[in-house]
C-alpha cells in the first residue's frame, strides 16, 4: 500500500481515536477536514547546537505519543536546525510503524533568510551567503529583500519550500506560511504589498496543485493585532480576497497564525478587523471566512509560565502550574483551533500535554477573566 504523503481527514481521525479514553473530547478540533490537537509543538527558541537538535527530536516523538499532532516550524528557526530535527523525529516515527504520515500535521514558513546551521559570524559572511545561495543562482536580487532579510517573491518561496521539504524529509507540508509578511510594509506601500502578496499566492496555489503543500497561510507577529490605521496592519478580509482573486472560492489560503496569550489577547478582544463593512475581531473574521487560527507564543516565550495573578487560578481550576493555566487560556479561546507552545524539554512536553485530559474552559469561565469584578 502506498503511504499517504500528507495529513488527511481519515488519518487525523485515526490519531484522535488513539486517544479516545485518554484526553477530553474537545482536545481535538476539526478544521479544514482535519482533526487537530488543541496544543501544538513549536520550535522557534533554543540554541543552534546539537544538544538542542536532540532535545527537539525527542520532544517531537514524545509529544506525538501524548496526543499532539500539530508540529510547527520555519526555515529560519535555529538556522534550519529545527526543521531538520523535526525531519529526523518524523522519519523515525513513520519508520517505526507507530504513526503514519496521514495522522500528523506539519507546518512550516518561508520569508526570512534562513542561513544554514549557524548564524553568520560577520556582515561579510552574511552577504556571501546571500550572494552564493540566492543572487548568483538567479533566485532573487538584492533589492527583493526588505530590511535586508525578508523576501516573498515566487522564485524565493519556491526555493525555500524545496529546502523545507528536504529538511523535513517530507513530500508535502500541510501548511506553508508566509512568515511575518507585514515586515514588507516597513519598506513598501500597501498597494505594492498586495501586488507582492498576490504573486506569492499565485505561486502557493501552484505548489498546492503540484502536491507540495495542502494549504497556505500567513504566520504573523504584529500584522493582525495592531490598530487598523497602523502601517503594519494586515486586513484578514483583504488578504483572503487576494487569495480569492487568484484561485476563486476553492482557494487554499486556509490557516493563519498570530500571537494569542494572556498578555496579547487582541485577536479576541480588539475590533481591529472587518468583515463585510462591519468592524470585527480577528477571530470573528477568521470564523466567517473559514480560516483556521493557530496561536503562537502561547506562553509569551515562557514569561507566562510563572507568577500569574490569582484571578487566572480562579478562572482555570484543576490545573497545577501557571504554564498549564496560560495554555488553558489560549486553547479555550473561542474560534481558535490550536495553541502552539515551544517545547524542546521533555518535562515541558509532559506538563503541557497533561492538560489534554481537561476539557477547555467554558465560555463563562473564560469570560470571567475579562469581567471587572
Ligand atoms: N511570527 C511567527 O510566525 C511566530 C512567532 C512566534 C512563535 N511562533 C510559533 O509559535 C510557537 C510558540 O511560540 P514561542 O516558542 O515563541 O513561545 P512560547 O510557546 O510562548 O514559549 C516557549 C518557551 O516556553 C518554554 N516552556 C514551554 N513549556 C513550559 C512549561 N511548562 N514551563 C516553563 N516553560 C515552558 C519553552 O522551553 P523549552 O524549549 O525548554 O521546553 C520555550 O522556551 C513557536 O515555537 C513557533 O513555532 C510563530
Amino acid at each position: 500500500m502506498t503511504q499517504t504523503l500528507r495529513a488527511t481527514d481519515k488519518g487525523t481521525a485515526a490519531y484522535k481515536e488513539r486517544f479516545r479514553t485518554k484526553v477530553a473530547d474537545a482536545h481535538f478540533r476539526q478544521s479544514q477536514h482535519l482533526w487537530l490537537s488543541s496544543i501544538g509543538l513549536g520550535s522557534y527558541l533554543g540554541e543552534a547546537d546539537a544538544e538542542t537538535d536532540e532535545a527537539y527530536r525527542q520532544a517531537v516523538k514524545l509529544a506525538a505519543e501524548l496526543g499532539c499532532n500539530v508540529f510547527d516550524t520555519a526555515a529560519n528557526y535555529r538556522f534550519q536546525r529545527s526543521e531538520r530535527s523535526f525531519g529526523q523525529a518524523l522519519a523515525e516515527l513513520f519508520a517505526s510503524g507507530a504513526y503514519e504520515r496521514s495522522e500528523i500535521v506539519v507546518t512550516t514558513k518561508g520569508g526570512y533568510l534562513p542561513f544554514d546551521t549557524h548564524p553568520p559570524r560577520s556582515r561579510q559572511e552574511m552577504a556571501q551567503y546571500v550572494e552564493d545561495t540566492f543572487i548568483k543562482p538567479g533566485i532573487c536580487d538584492w533589492n527583493d529583500f526588505v530590511q535586508g532579510s525578508h523576501c516573498m517573491t515566487p522564485r524565493y518561496l519556491a526555493h525555500q519550500l524545496e529546502q523545507s521539504l528536504r529538511n523535513l524529509r517530507l513530500e508535502c507540508v500541510d501548511v506553508y506560511y508566509l512568515h511575518n509578511p507585514e515586515s514588507q510594509l516597513a519598506e513598501v506601500s500597501s498597494e505594492e504589498f498586495y501586488r507582492r502578496l498576490r504573486a506569492a499566492f499565485e505561486f502557493l496555489e501552484t505548489a498546492v496543485a503540484d502536491g507540495k503543500i495542502s494549504f497556505y497561510g500567513t504566520a504573523t507577529w504584529n500584522g493582525y493585532r495592531v490598530p487598523a490605521n497602523s502601517r503594519e496592519h494586515l486586513s484578514l478580509e483583504q488578504i483572503e480576497q487576494t487569495a480569492r482573486q487568484v484561485a476563486g472560492d476553492p482557494h487554499h489560503f486556509r490557516v493563519v497564525q498570530l500571537p494569542m496569550n494572556l498578555a496579547m489577547p487582541e485577536a479576541f478582544t480588539h475590533a481591529n478587523q472587518s468583515y463585510q463593512e462591519k468592524k470585527t475581531t480577528f477571530l470573528e473574521t477568521a470564523t466567517e471566512l473559514d480560516i483556521t487560527v493557530m496561536a503562537s507564543a502561547s506562553l509569551l516565550q515562557s514569561r507566562l509560565a510563572s507568577g500569574l495573578p490569582a484571578i487566572v487560578k480562579e478562572c482555570f481550576t484543576g490545573l497545577e502550574t501557571d504554564a498549564q493555566r496560560a495554555l488553558q487560556f489560549t486553547r479555550s479561546t473561542p474560534g481558535l483551533t490550536t495553541a502552539l507552545v515551544g517545547m524542546s524539554n521533555k518535562t515541558h512536553v509532559e506538563e503541557n500535554l497533561s492538560i489534554a485530559k481537561h476539557a477547555p474552559a467554558s465560555a463563562s469561565e473564560y469570560l470571567k477573566l475579562f469581567s471587572p469584578n
